[in-house]
């Protein structure tokens, strides 16, 4: 049974951060996937718009609607037990101030959630000023955006340039002047990584982001080894060698909070 102390809040990753424990998070998007997640000790289960890949058989994440969060968002919460529960905006879902309240109505309404994620960086200022005002835990995504991949050409490393680096970092800093809670990078240099996440006092989940930040989130079928190669190299097969899923998933999470997941090699120079 979760209790009131159990139970992963915004502020609670706050104080993980300022007490240097790490934060595991991975994805979910149904309610028996949930409730392994919730029993191997995840602290923040994201119901990703990756689903749309990994689930649905999407080539990108861009054909994924609020329909398809809200309903995968639901299934998630009704499992989900002390997790703190993360769900994406789906494409577009945040592209004007009424839209992204609309948006984040109906995701915490009647998806279950306790933060969305928006993909972009300090051109939403306005948009998560606005929803944080209004109460809505809101988390970053910056780095590698798969909701941009037609404007990038492709799922590649990102922010490798000094400028682009910079940028990157002024991005984090006005995400988190503008009221964000949590922020998660993908796919950029480790180095970039610790600097972003030694300048912000909110929390920052990495993925393809080495060791130096706060927590790691996966995609969990990745995770599982059942993703169709080929894979970035931040991807570690957790089932492999183990005999069930349960396990996986618990090696998964002694690993990041052991620091042995990502290991050398597993991260962009
Ligand atoms: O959609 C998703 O699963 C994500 C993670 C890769 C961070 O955004």
């Amino acid at each position: 049974m979760t209790t009131a102390q159990d139970k992963v809040t915004v502020p609670g990753l706050a104080a993980m951060k300022a007490a240097g424990r790490r934060i595991v998070c991975l994805t979910a998007y149904d309610a028996a996937f949930a409730r392994v997640l919730a029993a191997a000790g995840v602290d923040v289960v994201l119901v990703g718009d990756s689903l749309g890949m990994v689930l649905l058989g999407f080539e990108t994440t861009i054909p994924v609607t609020l329909e398809h969060m809200v309903h995968h968002a639901a299934a998630v919460s009704r499992a989900a037990g002390r997790m703190l529960r993360v769900v994406d905006m789906p494409f577009l879902a945040h592209a004007d101030v009424a839209t992204a309240v609309a948006a984040a109505r109906r995701l915490m309404q009647e998806g279950g959630a306790e933060m969305v994620k928006l993909e972009g960086g300090s051109e939403l200022v306005p948009i998560v000023e606005h929803l944080a005002a209004l109460g809505v835990p809101v988390c970053g995504h910056l780095g590698l955006q798969p909701q941009s991949v037609h404007r990038i050409g492709g799922y590649r490393v990102q922010a490798r340039d000094p400028e682009a680096g910079a940028k990157l970092l002024a991005d984090a800093r006005a995400l988190e002047a503008a009221g964000a809670g949590l922020l998660v990078l993908e796919c950029v240099p480790r180095r970039l990584a610790a600097e972003v996440t030694a300048a912000l006092h909110i929390p920052v989940i990495g993925i393809g982001a080495g060791p130096d930040v706060d927590g790691q989130v996966l995609v969990l079928h990745d995770l599982l080894g059942i993703t169709p190669p080929p894979h970035p190299r931040f991807v570690r097969d957790f089932l492999r060698g183990r005999g069930s899923v349960q396990d996986a998933v618990v090696a998964y999470v002694e690993a990041v909070r052991g620091g042995t997941y990502p290991a050398e090699g597993e991260w962009y120079a």
